[in-house]
């Protein structure tokens, strides 16, 4: 049986503003910048800064946030951070912490660095007032609370969705906001790193009352030859109290942005407070196809027109193109067949660990390109939009998947908002329902969950067919209600008798090994936990499962298990191995060997790649496996000058020879038609005697934020590639760029990935006071004054009247406490005011004097005034006089910060290599690295 579907795609929504009459228009502004952070606790309510713990809480009344959802918390001694951000890549190491997560100290162990508190402020001036106004998060890991001027806003569990809140009715406009998000990161998602705090971008959403609603846009098409019918589902919210004639101007762009055609759709009257929801089909002619080779995008523009005024618009890429998964004939795109050779990934990368910004996407997606695979599965997790609009954009293919399965509204929600989110792009060929489903993957409940969670997403997505990934039980359970079957591994199922049994059923391999193994390791060392890259299945897995594929025609094909290691699941080891070695890229994206073999069967460029290198030391005399992938006819094996033969090049396989090693030069020639097409050398290397930096490109974006990748290597003083060179490199920068992370591809590295500066707050307490004759002669008063002269401090006394104390002096003694007085830290004092005009003194010394109450008292305090351990404070002045009967006074005397700045980074190469990743400002100018190495001469790079 033939299934056939037929789409029409809408990537990432580009909102322009352009005013007509009075109405408002959207602005979208991106949020990332100037937020505020700090470590709260998942166990204890003062380190977490007592949040919740008023008599009325966020939960009793509204607004009534506490803890950092107070606007008016102190956060001046938090460290700043920029989304996107992931604290787990930052924090230490520990063997006892979750090996799935990769030994990172987050999690149930690690209340300390389990919840994270993010605070923005945010102003929106008066003139914003009547407009809608939201925040969109893209996504934070995870359970997620958030807040804006004490007014909660909601909770979300998932790490992986997408959620906007309106803020409209809890702004100050004109004033000051305060934007409060909590992440708790206790409970795990997924048995892989995930990451922890907002590591997706955020958004302020501005927009007419009268707006197109979150992913309110839905486009489907009928192709037919050169024509295509384009169905296009508009929901528009009226979320004015009146009622409004509402019309909508569509536009269809091509690529070079040229309109295609236009059309209006007729006014609707929408009631206040209600919604409407505009179908309109056009016909599109002389269409250009998207396809992975030639991913053609369209736009379409569509306009809202109320009462006569364009109150919003929005810009949506499409792309024109039919998926068809057959029982027969696999996969056709476009009605061409077309084998998916595709990998898993997650969400990490080296250095940032999930925090992954656009242009670090699209390196990750280029780099999969450049290897020969043409799809992405998302595992086991919906996506950073910003990867799909990659994969639009440069033609890759995406099997994207929920998180858990179910039929409950957790589960179905996740479903529904995922496919609203992402159902226009291009990209996305089919919908995963779930992954390994142990519980229930084999058995009836999960034929029963299947099937219903199947017939529910197509309510949603009828254009797209739905998969469940299934590791074991097939012929019974999931396998018996799904559309399209998912295997994971061939080795989990006997693929040829399901299929004798279930011959109408398309499927693919949605997880097959790829090998196993630390990029340039040869042989094992089990205490350095490094399985050598000619895997534990004798290094042929990547080559079965592609056989298999290849062969079967029916089988749409393959996603290995996975393009790049990840941190976690250090399978077959524990600590200190913290990183996957099934990725055929490694965590910074350097190949291993089995790349070339997709290489090599996916480029008709003629291809030879030889391994392992040829530095051996200690192995000498013993005999060495070589392999070789290729795609010539045959390759020949030449071992210092000496041709050891032809051989054919099995199909899907590799040539391989065995070696006495001694150091010397090992070279293959590739032949096609007896005539030498391609060759490859490799020579024993001297030792390393200078570094060397290439990066990804030498020209970079100066309008917006850009990653720069940049790779170090060691070189022999011939310039040869050391290939198993370890020397520790440090590295500084200069220009318009900063440093965001280190990797270097060793899954058992525990060097830091991230080098940032760490931020405590010294509380102030064991607060006394003492009333004083003269505020000029306070120290000879506290010394005459004896212990029971001292009280608690600052009280008024209900009974008395309460504009008493005015005049009374006092002197308020406090005590901080420095544990780490580590050499670089460095202290401030971020005072409030207690006292009228106060003056602070600090252990012997005056700090400030006469202080206003609304001066911003930030106070660096100078290392030589202060101590290890105890440290006193006096507060001195005039009590003040409340305002009225009823006002709490301040007893809050502030904080003492201390900031420990980042450290130079630095990290050691793997089998010769190393990854500095490189952020930019958006600003012009040079930036240049510098690296260096004991022993080694330094390299430089600048990148303009
Ligand atoms: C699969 C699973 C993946 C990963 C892999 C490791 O069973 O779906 O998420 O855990 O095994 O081998």
């Amino acid at each position: 049986m033939k299934r056939f579907i037929s789409i029409i795609a809408i990537a990432t929504i580009i909102l322009a503003a352009m005013t007509h009459g009075a109405a408002a228009q959207r602005q979208v502004t991106p949020l990332n910048d100037n937020w505020k952070f700090s470590f709260g606790h998942a166990l204890s309510f003062e380190k977490n800064f007592m949040a919740g713990t008023r008599y009325f809480n966020y939960l009793t009344k509204t607004g009534y946030g506490d803890g950092p959802a107070a606007m008016d918390f102190d956060d001046r001694y938090w460290r700043n951070v920029t989304i996107p951000h992931d604290w787990a890549v930052e924090v230490p190491f520990a063997p006892d912490a979750s090996h799935s997560h990769g030994y990172k100290t987050v999690g149930y162990a690690y209340p300390e660095h389990s919840i994270g508190w993010y605070r923005r402020r945010l102003s929106i001036p008066q003139s914003d007032f009547g407009k809608k106004i939201s925040l969109l998060f893209e996504g934070i890991f995870r359970n997620s609370e958030v807040w804006v001027n004490g007014f909660y806003l909601g909770n979300e569990q998932s790490g992986y969705l997408d959620f906007q809140y309106d803020i409209t009715d809890y702004i100050n406009y004109g004033g000051d906001n305060v934007i409060t998000v909590k992440a708790d990161a206790t409970l795990e998602e997924g048995w892989f790193y995930e990451g922890a705090g907002i590591y997706r971008n955020v958004w302020l959403v501005k927009t007419d009352p009268v707006h197109i609603d979150k992913d309110g846009i839905f486009a489907t098409t009928n192709i037919n030859g050169d024509n295509a019918d384009l169905d296009i589902r508009v929901r528009i919210l009226n979320e004015d109290h009146k009622t409004h004639d509402v019309s909508l101007a569509i536009t269809v762009k091509d690529a070079k942005n040229r309109a295609v055609q236009s059309v209006t759709v007729p006014a609707y009257t929408v009631r206040g407070n209600y919604m409407h929801d505009y179908f309109k089909q056009l016909k599109i002619n002389n269409i250009k196809l998207w396809s992975p080779a030639s991913p053609v995008l369209y736009s379409v523009e569509v306009k809202v027109i109320t009462d006569g005024n364009e109150t919003d618009k929005t810009t949506t890429r499409i792309g024109f193109r039919t998926v068809e998964f057959t029982s027969d004939n696999g996969l056709n795109i476009n009605g061409q067949h077309l084998k998916i050779v595709g990998v898993n990934i997650h969400q990490d990368f080296a250095g940032v660990g999930c925090a992954v910004t656009k242009p670090l996407q699209i390196e990750r997606v280029k780099m999969l390109k450049s290897w020969g695979f043409n799809a992405i599965r998302t595992s086991h997790n919906p996506v950073n939009i910003d990867l799909l609009d990659v994969c639009d954009s440069l033609g890759v293919l995406v099997l994207e998947e929920t998180r858990l399965e179910g039929i409950n509204d957790y589960h179905k929600s996740q479903l529904r908002r995922m496919i609203e989110r992402d159902r226009n792009h291009p990209c996305i060929i089919a919908w995963s329902v779930g992954n390994e489903e142990w519980q229930i993957e084999s058995n009836i409940f999960g034929e029963r969950i299947t099937r219903t969670i199947q017939a529910y997403a197509k309510t949603i997505d009828s254009t797209r067919m739905y998969t469940v990934a299934v590791s074991g039980g097939c012929g019974y359970g999931s396998s018996e209600s799904i559309e399209l079957m998912g295997f994971n591994y061939m080795a989990q199922c006997d693929i040829p008798k399901f299929r004798t049994n279930h011959p109408h059923l398309p499927g693919w391999l949605t997880e097959e090994t790829s090998g196993c193994g630390a990029r340039g390791i040869y042989h094992a060392d089990s205490a350095r936990c490094h399985i050598p890259q000619f895997d534990r299945a004798g290094g042929t897995s990547i080559e079965r499962g592609y056989k298999f594929c290849m062969e079967q025609q029916w089988m749409a094909g393959l996603f290995y298990w996975t393009g790049f290691d990840y941190r976690g699941e250090s399978t077959p080891f524990s600590y200190p191995a913290n990183g996957s070695y099934f990725g055929i890229l490694d965590q910074c994206g350097f190949p291993k060997d089995a790349a070339y073999y997709i290489l090599a069967n996916n480029s008709t460029k003629p291809l030879v790649h030889i391994f392992p290198h040829w530095n051996h030391k200690g192995h000498e005399g013993e005999q060495i496996d070589l392999w070789v992938y290729s795609n010539c006819d045959e390759v020949e094996l030449i071992v210092n000058k000496e041709s050891l033969g032809k051989q054919k090049t099995p199909k899907y396989g590799h040539a391989a020879w065995q070696v006495e090693y001694k150091p010397g030069t090992i070279a293959v020639n590739g032949y096609r038609n007896g005539a030498i097409v391609a060759q490859e050398t490799i020579s024993t290397t001297g030792e390393a005697d200078r570094l060397s930096l290439k990066s990804n490109k030498l020209i970079f974006d100066k309008k917006k934020d850009d990653i720069i990748l940049v790779e170090v290597d060691a070189n022999d003083s011939k310039d040869n590639v050391v290939p198993d060179a370890n020397n520790k490199v440090t590295f500084s920068i200069t220009g318009p760029g900063e440093i965001i992370g280190v990797g270097n591809g060793d899954p058992s590295c525990l060097e830091n990935d991230r080098e940032y500066e760490q931020a405590f707050g010294l509380k102030i307490n064991a607060l006394q006071e003492l009333t004083v004759k003269d505020l000029n002669n306070w120290q000879a008063e506290i010394e005459a004054a004896a212990p029971s002269d001292w009280r608690a401090p600052l009280a008024y006394d209900r009974k008395e009247r309460w504009d008493y104390y005015h005049d009374t002096l006092l002197v308020v003694k406090a005590e901080f406490t420095i544990d780490d007085f580590a050499n670089n830290a460095k202290f401030t004092l971020f005072s409030k005011s207690i006292l009228l005009d106060q003056d602070i003194s600090i252990n012997d010394t005056k700090i400030a004097s006469g202080i206003k109450r609304d001066a911003p008292q930030q106070y660096a305090l100078d290392r030589s005034i202060l101590r290890p351990g105890k440290n006193v404070v006096y507060y001195v002045g005039k009590k003040i006089r409340k305002a009225y009967e009823w006002d709490e006074p301040n007893t809050d005397l502030g904080v003492v910060g201390e900031k420990i700045p980042a450290a130079q980074y630095s990290r050691s190469l793997f089998s010769g290599k190393a990854l500095v990743v490189i952020k930019t400002n958006g600003k012009p100018g040079t930036v240049t690295l510098t690296a260096q190495s004991n022993g080694l001469k330094d390299a430089k790079i600048s990148i303009k």
